[in-house]
């Protein structure tokens, strides 16, 4: 089996002040971070200027979201084209809290997912289920559903990212354990298999999010179709999210 990159996205929500993401960015240019790890950071809009400017080129920068086409007439929405500009290479689309607090659905996603593609913006492309989904036995047939909505609208899966995010993991201090993620990758990388190919299924990354830390790390990333994480809440904190990227095996 191919060992793929290890890759490790902080998505920092919508936390932080000048202050505190200042602080953050210097703690993160004298970590010490594992070689071979690709490390993102995901500010919020406002200080994605400020992020770039400060933060060491080793660490690349992401956006949380992105508009569908090409900006506009299109009150309180940032554009592909304008992240671009402001030094971002990657976009988080389709989190949960995009799906399930604000209403996004799987079209809408693949299409921002589509549209950033096309211009050069790599793509973070977040599924999962919810508690109820996971307590019915659902959780295959959403997981599927989602990655059949960004596998209709994507042409290449090349600069893609699969982020597995159980909701009921997502900021709740209640991971996954080890073999409950385990089960998820590999059923995704199999259901890529069969539906795009098999050397996107063995190339494609599919990391893990919900509730990561310092501690919980290393055992997920012993998991064979585990490439990674998407931290959130620990991502706040510089030394810990290095402890996170450094449990590369
Ligand atoms: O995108 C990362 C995320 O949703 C996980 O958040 O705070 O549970 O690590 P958290």
């Amino acid at each position: 089996l191919l060992c793929l990159q290890f890759f490790v996205g902080g998505n920092w929500k919508c936390n932080g002040t000048k202050d505190s993401i200042s602080k953050l960015v210097s703690d993160l240019n004298s970590a010490k971070l594992e070689a071979d790890v690709d490390v993102v950071v995901a500010p919020p809009f406002v200080y994605l200027d400020q992020v770039k400017n400060s933060l060491t080129d080793r660490i690349e920068i992401s956006a949380q979201n992105s508009w569908i086409g090409k900006g506009g007439a299109f009150t309180g929405e940032i554009s592909v084209e304008q992240l671009k500009d402001t030094g971002c290479n990657w976009v988080i689309l389709g989190h949960s809290e995009r799906r399930h607090v604000i209403g996004e659905d799987d079209q809408f996603i693949g299409k921002k997912a589509a549209y950033a593609l096309s211009q050069g913006l790599k793509v973070i492309a977040c599924i999962g289920e919810l508690l109820q989904e996971r307590e019915a036995g659902k959780t295959f047939d959403v997981c599927f559903q989602q990655m059949k909505a960004f596998a209709d609208a994507v042409p290449s899966w090349d600069d893609v990212v699969v982020a597995y995010e159980p909701v009921w993991a997502i900021g709740t201090g209640k991971v996954a354990t080890p073999q409950q993620a385990q089960e998820v990758h590999i059923a995704v990388r199999d259901w890529l298999k069969k539906n795009v190919s098999a050397e996107v299924a063995s190339k494609t990354r599919i990391i893990y999010g919900g509730s990561v830390n310092g501690s919980n790390c290393s055992e997920l990333a012993k998991q064979e179709d585990i490439d990674g994480f998407l931290v959130g809440g620990a991502s706040l904190k510089g030394p810990e999210f290095a402890v996170i990227v450094n449990s590369v095996t």
